[in-house]
């Protein structure tokens, strides 16, 4: 079975024990999803229903890409290297393989045949407004260079043939919306739900090319991509969904509200209308949700795609920065920079570059390399001995962030950065640290 083939990861997470299958039955409307955030806040893992109330023969996957551990096992590697092996696929690009035709039995339906509530879309938090697709990623071809793009965007089920879609501005997506609604003509996509994880991630970063080079370098072979039946789009050959559409570049629909990154629910909002013209699936499909303001939706939307754009830009200022993290914790808004500055303000100058690499971020901390900072007791600890938040601490107003950041004004927030390092040398800071014996066991018998 290809690498490729999400089934055949589906049975390694299972073999692995970082994958729980349900057969009780489940309805779709908040109780899958209940289910799944329960069973990933008490036990970590991913959850696989095969038993949904009304949909036969489908099976919906939810929290595949919530850790990090679990993104390094899809990718076949140990969990230290995980992030390097990401700065290097955006360096190390792999153009996919194009396929003339699709080699995959699938069952499609297409115009008037069209029934979205076929797909076994979830409702998923209390106060969502309806079933969102939320792991669908976007294809779409660049009108002017004929490249294509992936990206995710929340698409709300309105009825049994349109969507509305959320298309926020600086979007690639955007960008060809515009160009159609310059062209006066609708814009042709895919949406895609089921793919490995090398290619959920790829569709999360931002990256100017075909993000299918970023997915392929990731898994060291280049992503089978196959034609759409209705457009010249293509997608990832193995998707377990395919459902093709057209934007209106113009109307727009109320949507909302949404359970967001933020861990908040995002405001209605007016988005733009998706029209499917066909559904094509796999046999025994697998259809696959992001829960909203969950971990892997932090994780996907905020931490991990981000942090080799941050770690990129630090590392223009000191080749000596050791390691970036952005923590879930932080809803995507703070970053934390492991660095061991030889100089006063070398620090914060580092902070600034990662500061400005993603406009998302608003606070940036740097500490030394003997903090670990993936454990965020330690994290506090280095903030409150090792910072004198008086010339430590610089705070940047009217700086451009998320329009979801829940303390914009229109757009607006306010920035810091903070350095809670020890310069070589520096007396007040020395760390109590312990030598462990290696032969600890014999003292325990
Ligand atoms: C789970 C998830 C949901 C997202 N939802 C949206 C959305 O509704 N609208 C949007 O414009 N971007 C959304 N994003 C962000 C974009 O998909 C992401 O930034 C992507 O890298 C943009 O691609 P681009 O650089 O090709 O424009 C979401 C990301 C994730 C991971």
């Amino acid at each position: 079975m290809s690498q490729q083939d999400l089934k055949g990861l589906v049975e390694k997470l299972a073999q692995h024990g970082d994958l729980v299958e349900i057969s009780q039955p489940v309805n779709l409307s908040h109780g899958l999803a209940n289910v799944a955030h329960a069973i990933e806040e008490r036990y970590g893992v991913a959850t696989l229903f095969h038993n949904l109330e009304g949909h036969q023969g489908a099976s919906v996957l939810s929290g595949l890409t919530s850790t990090y551990g679990r993104v390094a096992f899809s990718l076949g590697i140990d969990l230290p290297v995980l992030k390097r092996r990401l700065v290097e696929a955006l360096k190390e690009p792999r153009r996919p393989s194009h396929r003339e035709q699709d080699f995959l039995d699938r069952a499609t339906v297409s115009e008037g045949d069209v029934d979205l509530l076929e797909v076994p879309i979830p409702t998923h938090a209390p106060g969502d407004a309806g079933p969102y697709i939320t792991a669908g990623i976007v294809a779409a071809r660049d009108p002017e260079t004929g490249r294509m793009n992936y990206s995710y965007h929340r698409m709300l089920r309105l009825d049994s043939t349109h969507l509305s879609i959320m298309i926020n501005p600086g979007r690639h997506l955007d960008d060809y919306r515009r160009a159609a609604e310059k062209a006066g003509a609708t814009m042709a996509v895919a949406i895609v739900v089921g793919v490995h994880p090398a290619i959920m991630l790829a569709a999360a970063m931002r990256y100017p090319g075909d993000e299918l080079e970023i997915a392929g370098s990731l898994l060291h072979e280049p992503i089978e991509a196959i034609p759409c039946l209705l457009s010249d789009i293509l997608v990832p050959a193995f998707s377990e969904y395919i459902l093709e559409g057209r934007i209106d570049p113009v109307d727009r629909v109320e949507e909302g509200p949404m359970g967001e990154f933020t861990g908040l629910y995002g405001a209605k909002s007016q988005e733009y209308l998706l029209e499917i013209t066909s559904i094509s699936r796999r046999p025994d499909p697998i259809y696959q949700t992001i829960l909203p303001a969950g971990k892997e939706h932090r994780m996907l939307g905020s931490t991990l795609p981000r942090e080799p754009l941050l770690l990129n830009a630090a590392l223009q200022i000191s080749p000596e920065v050791k390691d970036v993290y952005i923590p879930p914790y932080g809803s995507g808004f703070l970053a934390v920079v492991v660095f061991d500055p030889n100089y006063e303000g070398e620090a914060k100058n580092v902070a600034l570059a990662a500061l400005s690499a993603y406009s998302t971020i608003k606070s940036v901390i740097v500490v030394n390399s003997d903090i670990n900072v993936y454990d965020p007791e330690e994290l506090i600890w280095a903030v409150l001995t090792r910072a004198n938040l008086n010339k430590d601490l610089s705070i940047l107003p009217h700086l451009l962030g998320h329009p979801m950041d829940p303390t914009a004004v229109e757009g607006l927030v306010t920035k810091s950065v903070l350095d809670a390092t020890q310069l070589p040398g520096q007396t007040g800071f020395d760390r109590v640290v312990y030598e462990h014996p290696a032969d600890l066991d014999k003292y325990l018998e």
